[in-house]
């Protein structure tokens, strides 16, 4: 996720250029950089660190005449966090100049036809690949040109493009990542959301997938994927500043709740090439290396631990090596049986976590190999880990994890099914079978997030709790932790989860009437069980919320409320549990009006023991 804009009109661009990438480092701050064009010449100024080096760089821009440019505020993905990989990136001969959100899943085929052809790549990004098959297929006919270089990807892309030879337009192209085209008196903007446009004019028009536009002085052209103009409307804003930052939501929890289908078709689509295989690309262990394996421990803290917990029951199933899940703090203190037969997957969104790191390197001086899973590319865990697999979920900026969480249990099932392919474990066809129902996820939490009225009406019945219990058994138990901790740090109602089954070995004697209880039972070995724990809790006047699929219609009847959720793969469960939870907890805080993105005592990234 980055965030780009470009600006044509009466005034100088780069302060414009500056002040619309300020508000968009919500979708990532690693670099940013700026392209200003003038006939036969494209100047790019660009900056590795926050949007404020950049502007120091360029005196805020105000001493830079040219009328025309593109920006980029960058999340890294492709290449660490650096000048060379900061956009916009240029073509061989500095003909083209390119910005990009999004993911080019082909670039690395790209990239090797490109080198055979002479051209020599300056980053590490998969966008450098645009800028060099724009000049590949450089033409007097600057549309024909566009439109055989986007022929030639595969990905996620959202695109501005300048032409020295033409610097009086801006090319934009759209697929499967936002842009807008802004349509103001003094000019005309492209931007990655409405935020960086705003001061300027409430006048946008949204571009559609595979459209490509052309932005003259005075004259906006927009192309079907067939090459048809289409007349497009422009469209009002009606939302202020501030809720336009969060795409129209109240908060930032709730927008990153919403994003989860897209992150997880960002983690899931570039790990699984044409062929159906596993490419796990920050992997770089060998089958011997995988086959010497003995033991793996997950490594993590907070709602990354849960995420752990899903890993482990999975992990050990599929693979049948055995899996221990540990507390980050609890580990580097324990002296942990680990050794050079042990694999440690370390977890975490900010790649930042002092006990998480402190983890890590205690594994690694027992002469463990070290995978970790990753968010933020080019943070401490990912920079001292033996292999790195990033969650391409894009900036979280509540303090409460919900996107980041969901795709690090997408990477955990990859991590599982690649691992017992490769020992065996698990059949071609079984794999198959497995990313089948993977890929599907996606679609599937779409149709999730469409309970959102119904759990908001819930959380409003039960906003004033002074206590609630998550029970559930296995996959179900680490789904029961992570919703537990979702409701309690962002709402402060007390809340414990416990497996379902140790209940009655003490914690039921706080059931009494109206104790509230949310149970799940979706994992088909324990649904029965669990649905004898629900009843238990009943018979003791507690009011439940159960969280089941379909087919237990039946049992459903002794529960006051019933989330239903589609069948998925017996081992995918968690993913789809954890949503309505999620906006659960969500709705329940916002009753309570608290403060959800800050929650009181808490921090985003956790940097000191
Ligand atoms: C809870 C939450 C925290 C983090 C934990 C680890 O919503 O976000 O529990 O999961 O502090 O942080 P990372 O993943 O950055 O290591």
């Amino acid at each position: 996720m980055c965030g780009i804009v470009g600006y044509i009109g009466k005034k100088p661009a780069a302060p414009l250029l500056l002040h619309g990438l300020s508000k968009l480092e919500y979708r990532g701050y690693d670099s940013a950089g700026i392209a200003l064009a003038q006939p036969g010449h494209l100047t790019v100024y660009k900056s590795v660190g926050r949007l404020q080096v950049l502007f120091d760089q360029v005196s805020g821009g105000e001493e830079l005449p040219q009328t025309v440019g593109i920006g980029h505020t960058r999340w890294a993905t492709h290449g660490k966090p650096s000048d060379e990989n900061s956009h916009p990136h240029l073509s061989l001969h500095g003909r083209f100049a390119v910005v990009h959100n999004g993911i080019i899943e082909n670039y690395a085929q790209l990239k090797k036809e490109l080198q055979e052809n002479g051209v020599a790549f300056r980053s590490e990004t998969d966008t450098e690949v645009v800028a060099q098959l724009l000049e590949k297929h450089d033409s007097e006919d600057m549309l024909r040109t566009v439109q055989n270089t986007v022929k030639e990807l595969v990905g996620s892309y959202a695109l501005g493009i300048l032409n020295a030879a033409q610097p009086d337009e801006i090319f934009a192209v759209r697929r499967a990542s936002p842009l807008i085209v802004g349509v103001a008196r003094h000019g005309y903007f492209i931007a990655s959301d409405i935020p960086a446009i705003l001061p300027h004019t409430r006048r946008f028009i949204p571009l559609a997938d595979g459209e490509i536009a052309r932005l003259r002085r005075g004259e906006i052209t927009v192309w079907d994927e067939a090459g048809k103009v289409v007349e497009k409307p422009v469209q009002e804003v009606t939302w202020d500043i501030s809720s336009a930052e969060k795409g129209g939501y109240k908060h930032f929890m709730i927008k990153e709740i919403m994003e989860q289908p897209d992150a997880l078709a960002a983690t899931i689509s570039p790990r699984i090439n044409d062929k159906n295989e596993i490419v796990l690309d920050g992997i770089h262990l060998t089958e011997e290396e995988l086959k010497s394996i003995r033991r793996i421990a997950i490594v993590a803290c907070g709602s990354a631990y849960h995420a752990g917990v899903v890993g482990k029951y999975l992990i050990e199933k599929l693979t049948r090596i055995p899996v221990e899940v540990d507390i980050a703090s609890e580990f580097r203190y324990r002296d942990p049986l680990i050794d050079k037969h042990s694999l440690v997957i370390i977890i975490s969104q900010s790649g930042e976590t002092a006990d998480t790191l402190a983890a890590l390197r205690e594994a690694k001086a027992r002469g463990a190999r070290v995978l970790s899973v990753v968010n933020v590319v080019g943070s401490s865990i990912a920079a001292e880990s033996d292999d790195v697999l990033y969650t391409w979920a894009g900036p979280e900026i509540s303090v409460a994890t919900t996107k980041a969480y969901s795709t690090q249990l997408t990477m955990l099932y990859l991590i599982g099914f690649y691992i017992a392919e490769k020992l065996g474990t698990l059949t071609r066809e079984e794999v198959l079978s497995l990313l089948h129902e993977l890929k599907r996820l996606p679609d599937q939490l779409r149709g999730i997030l469409g309970l959102a009225p119904q759990l908001k009406q819930l959380a409003q019945r039960y906003a004033y709790l002074e206590h609630a219990f998550f029970i559930g058994r296995n996959l179900d138990y680490a789904v029961a932790l992570e919703a537990s901790l979702k409701l309690k740090e962002i709402s402060y109602i007390h809340s414990e989860a416990y497996a379902a089954g140790e209940l009655k070995h003490g914690t039921i004697s706080l059931i009494e009437d109206g104790t509230f209880v949310v149970a799940l039972a979706c994992s088909p070995d324990t649904v029965e069980k669990t649905l004898s724990n629900m009843k238990e809790v009943k018979a003791r006047g507690a009011e439940v919320l159960l969280l089941t699929t379909e087919e237990h219609r039946q049992l459903a009847e002794e529960a006051d409320h019933t989330i239903y959720l589609p069948r998925v793969h017996p081992l995918l469960t968690a993913s789809v549990e954890i949503v309505p939870l999620q906006l659960f907890g969500y709705y329940v805080a916002l009753a309570r009006r608290c403060d959800i993105d800050k929650p009181r005592n808490l921090a985003k990234s956790v940097t000191v023991e």
